[in-house]
């Protein structure tokens, strides 16, 4: 047997998949008292225009394979959004409707890249960026994010910028919440045209930015040169509580990568359901769906008051919770694994360890806002008794 080279690469398992094994193998009784807020992952329900358009679409045709491009009217759906978001004119041509933005990430890191080469990465990241570069055989060169930087990391002076392939950026960015100055995408982008190489810009949680058309809610269309080097990937996932239909899109508009984008897709698979298309059609254009998502940022916005304020009240350093479903905080120790763990096995919550991002996420723990008033307080109160602060900077862990 032999397997791809790539998979020596990676010498630790895939942050989230851990972290279900982790629930999974504890006792059922247990696991089912264990408040989440590690996964990403809304638990508002999906709005009921999306759900209802979904069994109308299964119930009344029978479509086959869907378009591998995507569905014309779901692209002009998209086309709308980037005019009333972005202020941004998009072509239907230029937009790919994929099986969901984690796929369509890992999946850009084979197609526009050569082993050997180069990939710029933001540390600490979403995992997927530094997986699909190691596996297919990029060299990572991280860009450290910190507090003092604002998690904006300058690009090194010295970086070999001939062998770049690929940047990966994500703002408003996750796990750490920061909303990105257009100056410093803008960098980002100048360093791709120079180098040649590609800026994928993940927008995955551009909605949790209120309101349309401000400064802070850009696409990288927005900046000029963007139309040769800039790749944009869009999720239904979290405005629209639709993670488990697996639905994106991705926006190129220099057409020869756009081409090769396609061409690699229609190999892959055989496009989104149509079904499923149907349904993130109506999460673009059903104006009850739109009231939903107000209401639910709405909830989002009270949540995240809530649990950043419990945080600090148990002495932690919390980022401001703005433009983002997760709280990007300081670990009480070093060790953000094994804080984690102890959080984990002592007030029975589940938080995400900062390393899991990357090296620059150590000393940090991220919690979402995914879950109802209730749990967080729950969580609050449980992380109270285990007295965190008694753990801040202490290096003995043996109370644990
Ligand atoms: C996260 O929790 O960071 C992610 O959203 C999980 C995912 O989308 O794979």
């Amino acid at each position: 047997m032999t397997f791809n080279k790539g998979f020596k690469k990676w010498d630790r398992p895939y942050l989230f998949h851990d972290l279900e094994v982790t629930l999974r193998s504890m006792p059922e009784k247990k696991r089912n008292n264990i408040v989440r807020l590690a996964i990403g992952d809304p638990d508002l329900p999906t709005p009921e225009g999306i759900k209802e358009a979904l069994c109308r679409s299964v119930r009344s045709k029978y479509y086959g394979y869907p378009c591998t491009q995507g569905r014309i009217d779901l692209r002009e759906a998209i086309v709308e959004y980037y005019q009333k978001r972005f202020k941004v004119m998009v072509h239907p041509d230029e937009i790919i409707i994929g099986p969901g933005a984690k796929t369509d990430l890992f999946d850009l890191g084979q197609v526009f890249s050569n082993p050997g080469n180069q990939a710029m990465i933001l540390d600490p990241a979403y995992p997927v960026y530094c997986d699909t570069a190691l596996y297919h055989g990029l060299n990572p060169i991280y860009l450290k994010g910190s507090e003092s930087n604002n998690y904006q990391p300058p690009i090194p002076s010295d970086i070999d910028i001939s062998s770049t392939d690929l940047i990966f950026s994500c703002y408003p960015n996750n796990p750490t919440g920061v909303t990105a100055s257009r100056s410093y995408i803008k960098e980002l982008l100048e360093f791709a045209i120079s180098s040649k190489s590609m800026l994928i810009f993940d927008i995955a949680y551009a909605d949790f930015i209120p309101g349309a058309g401000t400064s802070e809610a850009f696409s990288v269309f927005n900046l000029p040169g963007a139309e040769e080097v800039g790749i944009e990937v869009g999720s239904f996932s979290k405005p629209f509580s639709m993670t488990g239909y697996r639905i994106s899109w991705t926006v190129i508009k220099n057409p020869i990568a756009r081409q090769q984008w396609l061409r690699f897709r229609s190999n892959k698979d055989s496009g989104v359901s149509d079904h499923i298309q149907t349904a993130a059609f109506h999460a673009l254009t059903d104006s009850f769906v739109a009231q939903d998502v107000v209401h639910n940022m709405k909830i989002y916005g009270e949540r995240a008051s809530l649990l950043v304020n419990g945080l600090r009240e148990l002495g932690l350093m919390v980022r401001d919770l703005k433009n983002t479903p997760y709280a990007w905080f300081s670990s009480p120790i070093s060790d953000s694994k094994l804080a984690a763990k102890i959080i984990l096995e002592k007030a029975l919550v589940q938080v995400t360890p900062g390393v899991g991002f990357g090296s620059a996420g150590e000393g940090f723990l991220r919690a979402t806002i995914f879950q109802s008033d209730e749990l967080i307080e729950e969580a609050l109160s449980r992380l109270k008794t285990i007295h965190l602060s008694e753990y801040i900077n202490a290096e003995n862990t043996d109370a644990v």
